[in-house]
């Protein structure tokens, strides 16, 4: 894992890699996406899970010896980007029961990339947790820099938000970073830049039309 400027990359490895040219790959077939999806969602998961506070705890074994440890130091909660978020979503309850999981939907206009928010739904007591905001794909930065902005209106403090991300343009790194510099961002891979029609480069494709099937 490398982190610079409240920005986690997943640490390289032939692994991570072999799982990003399989989902990367135009010929793979929609299981095999969801299936190799998953598998790099289930890490990013546990890493942003890695960026939450911690206190100190000591406990003691079947063997009657104390063991110094950590356990979680606040409630949580999740929140999808609908839809290619709700894609990360079984992945957060496979590794923290009972969360609770609000939903924001925004939608990216075709033509223009311009997001438009639609739908909120949020658990009520929101502003006392640390938030895992989920969405796989950060392109111009615009969707994600709403729905914190929606996050924030609830009295979410922008530092106890992780916003857990497969795949970043640099150009919305930027962009969200200049609004929101204390939101830390967890991701797969960053890559080189968007295309005309604000595609990342050389990116996934629509990430929601292949998990889902409605390309
Ligand atoms: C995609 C993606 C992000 C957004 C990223 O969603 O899931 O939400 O675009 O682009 P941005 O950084 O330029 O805002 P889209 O609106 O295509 O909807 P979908 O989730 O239904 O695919
Ligand atoms: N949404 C996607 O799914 N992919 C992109 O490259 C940009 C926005
Ligand atoms: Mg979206």
């Amino acid at each position: 894992m490398a982190e610079t400027n409240n920005v986690v990359v997943l640490k390289s490895s032939r692994q991570l890699k072999g799982l990003f040219t399989i989902i990367r790959n135009r010929d793979t077939k929609r299981e095999d996406f969801i299936f190799y999806s998953d598998r790099i969602i289930r890490l990013l998961i546990e890493e942003g899970l890695n960026c939450l506070p911690f206190e100190e705890t000591t406990i003691t074994t079947p063997t009657g010896a104390e063991y110094n440890g950590v356990s979680f130091a606040s409630k949580i909660c999740g929140v999808s980007i609908v839809r290619a978020g709700e894609s990360m979503e079984a992945g957060l309850r496979a590794v923290c029961k009972h969360i609770k999981i609000g939903k924001i939907l925004i939608q990216r206009d075709e033509e223009t990339a311009m997001p438009k928010l639609l739908y909120a739904k949020l658990p009520n007591d929101i502003a006392k947790r640390h938030v895992l905001l989920l969405d796989p794909m950060l392109a111009t930065g615009g969707t994600v820099t709403q729905a914190i902005e929606v996050l924030l209106e609830r009295g979410v403090k922008e530092e106890n938000i992780v916003f857990i991300n497969l795949v970043a343009a640099p150009e919305g790194i930027k962009y969200f970073q200049d609004r929101h510099p204390k939101v830390k961002i967890v991701t797969g891979e960053i890559d080189e830049r968007l295309n005309e029609k604000k595609y990342i480069m050389p990116g996934i494709g629509d990430f929601g039309d292949l998990y889902f099937g409605t390309n």
